[in-house]
């Protein structure tokens, strides 16, 4: 469901939204990291921040005035409803939108999300406290009627994974028995947070050969969003019946 931006736009304008009910699992670190990836590509790009922590606008603030320009939208600023829709304008040109988004939002704030977007992507953390809270997620994306019949694609991130951790291994057999591909796995590391602090992604550090693991850990990720159409596989409103899952305490999930 790609937006209708101006029509001297040679690439299509695209909606990237991180989500999760799950606090704290990466969606701020990640949605301005994709955010600074495609400034840096060229690509004339929004980010909005959903989240009244204003995280993601706090990043943008900090921004290094040489690094490529980003227009960022405060939306998780109260404003009247008359005023909402001048608040959430993205400028026509736009070519690339990343959106933020708070933990726990459900209902007609989740849904409105959802349906706008063209692709979701879901930071997991390798603990079985968040392992469970991305089962849910996944569970309602699937199965809510209002959330299934949106068009985006689904990927999920591994995130601040340590390898060969007990925990690790759970993630990614979690991981394995889902409908949505697992697309990256990116480490737990300073890089993101001293690169944040400037208002900068992990693709803006030079010399690259400081971060070059992690730009690395980034190609599959940036390949796939990309190319969503031929790399992903089902997509909400394809995805048949119920996933794999045990019901179980009463209704909650069990992978
Ligand atoms: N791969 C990583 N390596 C190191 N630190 C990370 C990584 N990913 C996230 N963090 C850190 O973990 C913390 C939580 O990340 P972040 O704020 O992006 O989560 P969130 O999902 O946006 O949380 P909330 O739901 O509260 O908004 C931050 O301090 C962030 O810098
Ligand atoms: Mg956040």
């Amino acid at each position: 469901m790609s937006e209708t931006p101006g029509a001297s736009l040679s690439r299509p304008r695209k909606r990237i939204t991180l989500l999760n009910y799950k606090g704290g699992c990466g969606k701020t670190l990640l949605a301005v990291n994709v955010a600074g990836y495609y400034a840096l590509k060229g690509y004339r790009t929004t980010l909005i921040d959903h989240d009244r922590q204003n995280s993601a606008m706090h990043w943008l603030a900090l921004r290094d005035r040489t690094a490529p320009p980003i227009h960022g939208i405060n939306a998780g600023r109260q404003v009247s409803y008359e005023t909402r829709s001048w608040q959430l304008h993205v400028p026509p040109e736009m070519e690339r939108v990343v959106v933020d988004s708070p933990a726990g939002l459900h209902g007609h704030d989740l849904e409105e999300l959802v349906q706008k977007t063209d692709i979701i992507l879901i930071p997991v953390l390798p603990s079985d406290v968040d392992i469970h809270a991305a089962a849910a997620f996944i569970r309602d994306l699937l199965l809510d009627g209002r959330l299934r019949h949106a068009h985006a694609s689904v990927g999920v991130i591994a995130n601040r994974v340590r390898a060969n951790t007990r925990v690790y291994e759970s993630l990614k057999r979690f991981l394995s028995k889902l409908d949505f591909p697992m697309i990256a796995e990116l480490r737990d590391t300073q890089n993101y947070v001293r690169a944040a602090e400037r208002g900068l992604s992990i693709h803006d550090i030079r010399p690259a050969s400081k971060v070059q693991r992690d730009v690395d850990d980034w190609e599959p990720l940036v390949a796939w969003l990309e190319q969503p159409e031929r790399r992903a596989p089902p997509t909400i409103s394809s995805a048949q019946g119920a996933p794999r899952m045990r019901v179980i305490d009463g209704g909650r999930g069990k992978w």
